[in-house]
């Protein structure tokens, strides 16, 4: 019931690609045992589908519709701390990580219609005990009334720098520069949108992470929480 969703604290972790929060988000959800919703993996399932299905990316009508005939859904590895997800039964965890669908999901979430097809299915993830969302918009358009809202930043350098040490990890070869060029193209259509572009919300609390480990960043979110009394227990 919507009355009861509306109850369920929702922590919003926001900001560019790289700057730390998919980290962020995964970890905060395994301290609070909270529920996870990771809203960029929707938007790479559109376009991968429609890279799939050979649908232009700007044809907002038919990815629309895609959106209303897509099966996704997101389970946790069997042994890896990983969530596995899949489109039509079909892992395409590793499809989405490239670079190819990433640029492509930064065109798909530009469109309106899109944006609002996905709204309530991102909203649908507000179960209890709790959420913790991963994004763009979390905090100012999907869950404006958050618990604690959380906007995460890095320089442009320092991502292309994470996300190239990210894609050698998974044995994908990446030249930096290129990297570099891609990541400030990508901030730039999500900053510059007419539609939920990505801006910190008014009441968000703003972290640099440019010069900061995952346990430093992880440790004042830590202790944002633990000011909202959402942190309890002994970790
Ligand atoms: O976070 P991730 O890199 O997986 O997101 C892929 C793309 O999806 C982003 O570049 C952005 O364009 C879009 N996105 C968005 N709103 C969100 C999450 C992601 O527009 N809440």
């Amino acid at each position: 019931m919507a009355g009861d969703a509306s109850t369920v604290p929702v922590v919003t972790i926001d900001g560019p690609s790289g700057s730390g929060k998919g980290t962020i988000s995964r970890l905060l959800m395994e301290r609070l045992g909270w529920h996870l919703l990771d809203s960029g993996a929707l938007y790479r399932l559109v376009a991968l589908d429609a890279l799939r299905t050979a649908t232009d990316l700007d044809d907002e009508a038919a990815l629309v519709a895609l959106v209303g005939r897509m099966d996704v859904d997101f389970r946790l590895h069997p042994r890896r701390a990983e969530v596995v997800t899949l489109l039509d039964g079909e892992d395409v965890s590793m499809d989405l990580r490239t670079e190819d669908c990433a640029a492509a999901a930064s065109r798909v979430a530009a469109l309106q219609g899109v944006r609002a097809a996905l709204l309530d299915m991102q909203r649908g993830f507000r179960r209890p005990p709790g959420l913790v969302a991963d994004g763009r918009d979390m905090g100012t358009t999907v869950f404006p009334d958050a618990t604690v809202k959380i906007f995460l930043d890095a320089s442009a350098q320092e991502r292309a720098q994470r996300r190239h040490k990210q894609l050698r990890e998974k044995g994908i070869s990446a030249s930096l520069p290129a990297l570099v060029a891609e990541i400030e193209a990508r901030d730039d259509r999500d900053r510059n949108r007419a539609a939920s572009p990505l801006v910190p919300a008014a009441d968000a609390y703003r972290l640099d992470s440019t010069r900061m480990s995952i346990d430093e960043v992880l440790e004042q979110a830590v202790s944002l929480l633990g000011t909202k009394g959402l942190m309890h227990g002994p970790k």
